[in-house]
């Protein structure tokens, strides 16, 4: 049975954490859904780790449509979600609108997701949310902002702290069905995740989150860097060159294919 929205927010309620991962591709995105993951983000990490950008600032709204198509394709159980890429939705609601529907339509996918909180970014969520759209907020380190934050952890000092917090709870009263809380201090997290009602989805951010998420080709080792925060469950680099050594070798000695 597809995964909802409502879902997750009862597994906030009944404390089952809610597993979540990023995909960009047809394949990847079966084997997630083959492995029970619950929430599959299209991420505009894609940029980076698929792309090969240096930042996520040059993904565009097609790159995103295109792998988000791959990406349904392969899931029958997991909620999608899409980003929404740099610059198609920071400049007026309208904007966020027009860039969320044509998502929303040519993809399939369940929802979106953008970046910041308050004020301006929750007035757009909460357009996007009247208008039929799911949304996935998300505060803390932002990688769209990486030229004004860095990719450092955010909210260490007391005002930073607050600011991050006023923006999550701004953004669950404009609507947003769950907050990603990227690369703050644990005990923020922890604040944050026990004031809101809807889950909060942590990514370097500790344990006491409503759910985590990783960017699978971090958590595969497929990816040249990892953020400090990543656990690696596979190299499978490694795996891939070895593999492709052997069948490299094997045809120069005529050993593939056999006779
Ligand atoms: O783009 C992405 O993959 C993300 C996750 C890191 C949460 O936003």
């Amino acid at each position: 049975m597809a995964i909802t929205i409502q879902q997750l927010s009862q597994w906030k309620q009944q404390e089952r954490p809610i597993v979540a991962l990023t995909a960009a591709d047809y394949a990847i995105a079966q084997l997630l859904d083959r492995a029970g993951v619950d929430l599959i983000l299209v991420g505009d990490s894609l940029g980076m780790v698929v792309l090969g950008y240096n930042t996520t600032l040059p993904v565009t709204l097609e790159e995103m449509i295109h792998h988000a198509k791959a990406v349904r394709r392969g899931v029958k159980n997991a909620l999608v979600v899409v980003d929404l890429p740099f610059l198609t939705y920071q400049e007026s609601s309208t904007q966020a609108l027009q860039s969320a529907g044509k998502v929303i339509k040519e993809t399939g996918a369940q929802a979106v997701k953008l970046e910041g909180g308050y004020p301006r970014m929750a007035e757009t969520v909460e357009r996007l949310v009247n208008a039929g759209i799911p949304v996935l907020g998300h505060v803390g380190l932002t990688p769209q902002s990486v030229h004004q934050l860095g990719l450092k952890k955010q909210g260490k000092t007391p005002e930073a702290a607050e600011r991050i917090l006023s923006e999550a709870i701004a953004l669950e009263h404009a609507g947003a069905f769950g907050v990603v809380l990227e690369h703050i201090p644990v005990d923020l997290a922890q604040q944050i995740t026990q004031k809101l009602s809807i889950p909060t989805i942590g990514i370097g951010a500790g344990s006491h989150c409503d759910g985590q998420i990783l960017v699978t080709h971090d958590l595969l080792g497929l990816s040249d860097y990892q953020p400090p925060f990543v656990k690696v469950y596979a190299n499978l680099q490694q795996q891939v060159i070895d593999a492709v050594e052997q069948y490299g070798t094997e045809v120069r000695q005529g050993q593939f294919p056999e006779k």
